[in-house]
């Protein structure tokens, strides 16, 4: 595994001290060592951003290692190649933290891949990978953090799920169902590992600005007919999906776990029979 590694010391974040429930949001993670998976763009590179910014250490896991370069201006992230799929992988990210930060607290399991297809010819291999990557990678992630959080006497895991992953959309049949399975995975796994001190949790983004997303630009209708179906009548950015989970795998959730919050403008919120109304532009 190619590893960048960084020093704190030359770190020269502003730390800002506002009070928010008693809480220091800023410095929140402070102290704190992370891994996020998916980690070279959009919601996942939002997320790595974040918890540095607040203090953490992190680990930012990717497949593909080029698209890792931003984390080379940054000091508190360390860029890990790597592919979820992979049992030895996800154990080799948990050692990193352990053997070059002291262990782990968080782990933001992000990484994932869109597919579409008809469910009648939908080729079985991209079934599969779908839920490879979206589904294997997350419960191998989980499995490869256990030992360590345990150590640390507790910690916090955050998946992404999807707004896919609560309703059906037409000719995503393999990404609803990856999707579906996580949220239940993440209560189950809440529920066994809570005696540990572990959290589990998972985010459904609605629509979002991303790479994964960047192609429905190029077909402005689907672009806008997700967008009128937000309340807000806008598409997420991967910074505002980002906040739920710097959230989540901070001290402050710590009544919080076993459950599926959702970051999705509200799309969630709709029966789908009618549209919200549109946002005034005088
Ligand atoms: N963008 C949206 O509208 C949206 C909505 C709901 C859920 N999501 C979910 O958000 C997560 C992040 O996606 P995004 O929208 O930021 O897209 P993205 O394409 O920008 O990021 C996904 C990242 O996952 C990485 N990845 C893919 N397979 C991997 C593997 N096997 N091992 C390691 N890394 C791998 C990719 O290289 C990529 O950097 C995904 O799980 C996606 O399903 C996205």
């Amino acid at each position: 595994m190619a590893v960048k590694l960084t020093g704190r010391s030359g770190s020269t974040k502003l730390i800002a001290r506002r009070g928010y429930g008693g809480c220091d949001v800023m410095s929140r993670h402070e102290g704190r060592v992370a891994v996020v998976t998916g980690a070279a763009s959009g919601i996942g590179r939002a997320t790595a951003a974040l918890l540095a910014r607040e203090g953490a250490t992190v680990i930012a896991a990717d497949v593909n290692e080029s698209a890792l370069a931003w984390t080379d201006s940054e000091d508190d992230i360390v860029a890990a190649p790597c592919d979820v799929t992979d049992e030895g992988a996800n154990e080799a990210l948990v050692s990193l933290a352990v053997e070059s930060f002291g262990g782990l607290d968080a782990a933001v399991l992000n990484a994932g891949v869109g597919m579409s297809g008809h469910i009648a010819t939908l080729p079985m291999e991209q079934y599969d990978r779908t839920m490879d990557v979206n589904v294997r990678g997350v419960v191998l992630g989980i499995r490869a953090c256990i030992p360590a959080m345990r150590a640390r006497g507790g910690g916090a895991i955050a998946i992404t799920a999807s707004t896919s992953g609560q309703r059906g959309d037409p000719n995503m049949w393999a990404y609803n169902a990856s999707k579906a399975a996580v949220i239940n995975l993440a209560r189950a796994a809440a529920l066994d590992l809570g005696v540990d001190g572990i959290r589990v949790n998972a985010v459904c983004p609605g629509p979002t600005i991303t790479g994964m997303t960047e192609r429905l630009k190029g077909a402005p209708a689907a672009f806008e007919a997700l967008r009128r179906r937000t309340a807000r009548q806008q598409w997420a950015t991967a910074a505002e999906v980002a906040a739920v989970f710097g959230f989540l795998v901070s001290p402050e959730a710590s009544a919080v776990t076993g459950t599926a919050v959702n970051a999705d403008g509200g799309i969630g919120a709709n029966t789908g029979q009618f549209l919200p109304p549109e946002r005034s532009t005088t």
